[in-house]
C-alpha cells in the first residue's frame, strides 16, 4: 500500500465518521422535532375563526372601509390608502421584539394574525370600517415588554416621490403633530389622524412624515393603533377617540356589516362547495368596494372603485360593469353607481373617461386642471342600462338614461367618425380600456412618426385612429338601446333614426373588418381602411353583438378553441398566443380579463355553443375558486392571479354562476 492509498483511506474513513453523525443527527431531529427558536405553540382554535362567519380565508390580509384599504403582512401594515390623498408603506411596522409570523385567517374584513419568537407571543387584530383603521397588539406570553413600532404617512403620489411633493404643494397638504396625535390635512377637505396609546415621535416634512411609538406592553395588554380620516378635522379626531377607546366596538361594527350585505345576496343552489365560496366572496368585493367620497364637486353619488389597493376612483366602464353586478343585488344601487357618470357628462356630450377624487392628480397623469380627463372609454353603459330596464329600473332614471346616451352618441358622431362612415374611432390607448395592447403598437408607431397629420383631424390625439372591432359593436349596442328606449318614450323618429344608424355601423363592421382569408374580425385604421393583422379577443365582440353570421360564428369559435391561440389555462389571452408580441404576464398584452370573458361567454351562448360557454366558465371559475381570489387578471398561461387584488368587475363571474346555476 502506497502513501498515497494510506492517506486515501484515512480520509474515506473520516468521510464515513462524518456521514454517520449526520445519519444519526437527522434520525434524532426526525425523531425528536425541536422547536429551534422555542415558540411556544399556540394551537390556532379554528372555532374562533369558524363561528357565525360568513367567509373564512388563510392568508389573506387586505382589509378596506369607505377610503380606507391597508394590507397587514407578517404582522406590519405594509400598505395603507386613504382615497387619492394620502398614502404609506409601511404604515407601521414592528420594530422590537422580534417576532416572526405563525399564521394569520382573515374572517369577513378582520386579519388575525400570531406572531412570535422564543417566549414572546403577540396577537395582532386589523380591521377598518368606514373611515376608520383600528390595529391592535395584545401580548399573549407572561413577561413584559416594550413595544416599538415604525411607520410612516404621505401624500397621495403612486408612490413616486416627485409626484408626492408636487401634489403636495398643488393641494397644500399640511401634517401636524398635536397632543400625542398626528393630523394630515389635503386642502380643506379630507383630514387624517394617527394617534395610539403609546408614545409617539414623529418626524415631519412637507409631503410625508415619519414616526415611531413606544409601549411598554405587559402580560394581556393591549397596543392600540388607529387612523380616521373625515371631511373636517373635529370629526376625524372624535372618531380618532372613539376607535381608541373601544376598538372592539369597530370590528364588532365590521362583522354585523359584513353578515348584514351577505345576508342580502341571492341564493344560488351551487353543487360545487368551491364554487360557493367564491359566489359568497365575489359579493364580499363588489360591495365592499363602495365609496362615498365627501366634499367632491365631480363625485357626489357614491360609487365602486375599481379596487381600493389600486384604483381608487370611479371609470366609466368599470362603472358599467359594477351596475351590471348589482342590478342582480338591489336595482337602485345599479342606478346610484352611474349617476356620477351622468352628472359629469361634458357639454359637448361626451362622458370621461375616469373621474379622479382629486384634481391634483387628474393634473400630474394627464396634464387637465380638471377632474377628468380629454377622453371617454369603452361604451359599455348603455349595456348596463338595458340591463337595469330589463330588471324594471325606475322610469325617471330611463328617461334620464336615454337623453345622456343620445347627447353621448352624437358626440361620437362629432368627435370620433372624421370620415362619417358610423365607424367609430378610439384616437388614445388609455381611451380604448385596453390600455397598452398589442393591436395598438402600428397605431402608435404611425403617429409617433408624423403627429401633425393626425392632429389636424383630431385635437388630442396619441396614436392613428382606429376603427376598432369591439368599440363598433358596443356603438351598434348602444344605438339599439337608444332605439329601444326611445320606443318606450314614444319617440319614434328617434327610434327609427338610431335603428337606421345601427344597421349601418353592423354592416360596415360585416364589410370593413371580417377577413375571409383569415376567418377573423380586424380592427382597421380609418386613414385607409387597412386591417390590423393583430388576432384579439375583441373579435369575438361580433357574437355578443349578434353581428356575426352563423358561419363566422362557427370559424370563430375554432380560433377560441385553439390551444395556440385563445385557449390557453386562463383563457382568452389579449393578444392571440401565436403572436410574437404574445406575453401571458403583459397587462394587455397577453393576460386575461373577465370582462372579456363576460362579453365571450354571453356571446357563445347567444349563438347556441352552450357547452363551450359552460367550458370556458368552468376554466375561469376552477382558477377563481382555488383561491379564492377575484384578482384583476390572470396569467393566461399558468393562472397565476395578476394585477389589483379584489378587483370590482371581475364579479361579472357572480352574473356566469347565476346564469349556469339559477333557477
Ligand atoms: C386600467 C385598465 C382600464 C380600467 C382601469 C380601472 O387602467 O386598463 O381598462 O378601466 O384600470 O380599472
Amino acid at each position: 500500500m502506497s502513501e498515497k492509498d494510506l492517506s486515501n483511506t484515512s480520509n474515506n474513513s473520516a468521510l464515513l465518521r462524518v456521514i454517520a453523525i449526520l445519519i444519526l443527527l437527522f434520525i434524532i431531529l426526525f425523531l425528536f422535532p425541536v422547536e429551534f427558536n422555542n415558540i411556544p405553540v399556540q394551537k390556532k382554535d379554528e372555532n374562533m375563526f369558524m363561528e357565525g362567519k360568513e367567509i373564512v380565508l388563510e392568508g389573506k390580509g387586505e382589509v378596506v372601509g369607505n377610503l380606507m384599504a391597508a394590507r397587514l403582512s407578517g404582522g406590519n401594515i405594509e400598505f395603507f390608502s386613504f382615497g387619492e390623498y394620502f398614502e404609506a408603506n409601511p404604515l407601521l411596522e414592528i420594530i422590537e421584539p422580534y417576532v416572526q409570523l405563525k399564521y394569520q385567517i382573515w374572517s369577513d374584513g378582520v386579519v388575525h394574525s400570531l406572531l412570535g419568537y422564543n417566549d414572546v407571543s403577540l396577537e395582532v387584530k386589523v380591521t377598518a370600517y368606514n373611515n376608520a383603521l383600528v390595529y391592535s397588539v395584545r401580548n399573549l406570553s407572561p413577561v413584559r415588554m416594550n413595544l416599538r413600532v415604525k411607520g410612516s404617512l404621505s401624500t397621495f403620489s403612486w408612490f413616486n416621490p416627485e409626484f408626492r411633493n408636487k401634489i403636495a404643494k398643488m393641494a397644500n397638504v399640511r401634517f401636524n403633530f398635536h397632543d400625542g396625535v398626528l393630523e394630515g390635512s389635503y386642502g380643506d377637505s379630507y383630514f387624517i389622524c394617527v394617534a395610539s396609546n403609546g408614545f409617539m415621535m414623529t418626524d415631519i416634512k412637507d409631503s410625508y412624515t415619519t414616526y415611531e411609538i413606544q409601549y411598554p406592553l405587559s402580560p394581556s395588554g393591549l397596543f392600540i393603533f388607529t387612523v380616521s380620516g373625515d371631511s373636517s378635522r373635529e370629526s376625524a379626531a372624535t372618531h380618532s377617540k372613539a376607535a381608541l377607546d373601544n376598538p372592539h366596538a369597530i370590528e364588532n361594527m365590521k362583522r354585523r356589516w359584513i353578515n348584514d350585505i351577505l345576508s342580502k345576496i341571492p341564493r344560488l343552489d351551487i353543487s360545487k362547495p368551491e364554487y360557493a365560496l367564491l359566489w359568497k366572496y365575489m359579493w364580499y368585493v363588489i360591495l365592499t368596494n363602495r365609496a362615498t367620497v365627501w366634499n367632491n364637486p365631480a363625485l357626489k353619488k357614491p360609487f365602486t372603485m375599481p379596487s381600493k389597493f389600486a384604483f381608487r376612483h370611479q371609470w366609466l366602464w368599470d362603472s358599467s360593469f359594477h351596475a351590471i353586478v348589482l342590478s342582480l343585488y338591489d336595482i337602485k344601487m345599479a342606478e346610484e353607481e352611474l349617476l356620477n357618470l351622468f352628472e359629469n357628462q361634458k357639454p359637448d356630450g361626451r362622458i370621461p373617461h375616469e373621474i379622479f377624487l382629486s384634481k391634483e392628480f387628474c393634473k400630474l397623469f394627464w396634464g387637465v386642471d380638471d377632474y377628468s380627463p380629454w377622453t371617454t372609454q369603452p361604451p359599455v353603459l348603455a349595456i348596463a342600462v338595458k340591463c337595469i330596464m330589463d330588471l324594471g329600473g325606475d322610469e325617471k332614471f330611463l328617461a334620464e338614461a336615454f337623453k345622456v346616451l343620445d347627447r353621448y352618441d352624437e358626440w361620437f358622431r362629432k368627435a370620433r367618425d372624421a370620415d362619417k362612415d358610423q365607424l367609430m374611432v378610439y384616437v388614445d390607448y388609455l381611451e380604448s380600456g385596453w390600455d397598452n395592447a398589442v393591436r395598438w403598437d402600428e397605431a402608435i408607431r404611425l403617429f409617433e412618426k408624423n403627429p401633425f397629420k393626425y392632429k389636424s383631424k383630431y385635437e388630442e390625439i396619441r396614436m392613428a385612429p382606429v376603427e376598432a372591432v369591439d368599440l363598433n359593436c358596443l356603438i351598434y349596442i348602444q344605438r339599439k338601446v337608444l332605439a329601444e328606449l326611445a320606443e318606450k318614450l314614444g319617440l319614434y323618429e328617434k327610434a327609427k333614426e338610431y335603428s337606421r344608424l345601427a344597421n349601418e355601423t353592423a354592416n360596415k363592421i360585416i364589410s370593413h373588418m371580417w377577413d375571409p382569408e383569415n376567418g377573423f374580425f380586424f380592427d382597421i385604421f380609418e386613414e385607409n381602411h387597412e386591417q390590423i393583422k393583430v388576432k384579439s379577443p375583441a373579435a369575438f365582440f361580433t357574437l355578443y353583438a349578434g353581428i356575426a353570421s352563423k358561419e363566422q360564428a362557427e370559424i370563430l369559435v375554432k380560433h377560441l378553441l385553439n390551444p395556440k391561440e385563445f385557449w390557453t389555462e386562463f383563457p382568452l389571452p389579449t393578444v392571440s398566443a401565436d403572436h410574437k408580441e404574445y406575453d401571458p404576464k403583459g397587462y394587455w398584452r397577453g393576460r386575461s380579463w373577465i370582462n372579456i370573458l363576460w362579453f365571450v361567454y354571453n356571446g357563445l351562448k347567444r349563438y347556441g355553443f352552450i357547452k363551450e360557454s359552460k367550458q370556458l366558465a368552468e376554466k375561469a371559475l376552477n382558477i377563481m375558486s382555488s383561491g379564492p381570489t377575484c384578482n384583476e387578471n390572470y396569467n393566461s398561461l399558468t393562472g397565476e392571479p395578476l394585477g389589483a387584488p379584489d378587483f370590482s368587475w371581475s364579479t361579472l363571474m357572480i352574473t356566469i354562476l347565476m346564469d349556469i346555476y339559477g333557477t
